[in-house]
């Protein structure tokens, strides 16, 4: 039997979920529709608010005859370019981006990002660096005043997997809070990158000066890279709930 308090709280889930979703396919067609032009080479991020980026991308592409080429940061992103029909490059012949458009799990009043909730943080920062404009696309719960008020998961760390535990503990030494080795769903195994690599999830337990913080934890041996994008949003696009754009 479904208790009446069973149903309210799936009603409320499914409204949140249905708010979140159209949120995210503004913040999506915003950066598509501001910031690409004809002639362009343009980086696609990952996750699912980037799906309704490549929606309108493609919807742009086919209406306007666009000529655009498109690099991917992921499987997922260059599984997406494909199935829109449009154009896949990579950083061999487009070293020189025009425009990335990327999601984030969470964005600080400064712009600085956690991402990486769906391990591509790597790939994601090579492309964003390789872009002249990197611009963030989420919806209004990724929205916050300092890191870690709303994105509870921590900041992705990519190891390479035989450094994962002394990584681990340099890292817990140096600046604290728990780090913990991401595992896959089933719990059969930990999640494996892209790239062949392990993820770490640093859930910190004050603020940092980001910049510092990952410049230090870059140097440890084995560290690929982190999910800390600082100094490198140029702008942030937020669907808000009651219908409009956020802009930062
Ligand atoms: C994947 C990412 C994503 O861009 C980030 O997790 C946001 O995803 P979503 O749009 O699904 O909220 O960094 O590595």
């Amino acid at each position: 039997n479904i208790s009446g308090r069973h149903v309210v709280y799936c009603r409320r889930y499914n409204n949140e979920t249905a708010m979140a979703e159209k949120a995210k396919k503004l913040a999506g067609y915003a950066a598509v529709d501001n910031h690409v032009q004809d002639n362009q080479a343009v980086g696609v991020g990952s996750g699912s608010t980037i799906v309704y980026a490549v929606d309108r991308l493609a919807e742009r592409v086919k209406q306007e005859n666009l000529n655009i080429v498109c690099v991917p940061t992921s499987f997922q992103a260059r599984q997406l370019i494909l199935e829109h029909g449009l154009t896949l490059s990579d950083l061999d012949r487009h070293p020189e981006l025009d425009v990335a458009i990327d999601g984030a799990d969470e964005v600080d009043s400064e712009l600085n990002l956690i991402k990486g909730g769906g391990g591509c943080l790597t790939q994601e920062k090579i492309v964003a660096g390789c872009a002249k404009r990197f611009i963030v696309i989420a919806d209004y719960r990724k929205d916050s005043k300092a890191l870690g008020e709303q994105w509870k998961k921590g900041v992705p760390i990519e190891v390479i997997p035989m450094a994962y535990v002394p990584v681990t503990r340099t890292i817990a030494r140096r600046f604290g809070g728990v780090v913990v080795l991401r595992m896959a769903v089933s719990k059969a195994g930990p999640v494996v990158t892209d790239n062949g690599n392990f993820i770490l999830d640093w859930k910190f337990d004050q603020v940092h000066d980001w910049k510092s913080v990952n410049t230090a934890i870059k140097m440890i041996p084995g560290v690929v890279e982190t999910g800390l994008f600082v100094e490198m949003a140029e702008r942030v696009y937020f669907g808000m709930e009651d219908g409009t754009v956020g802009v930062r």
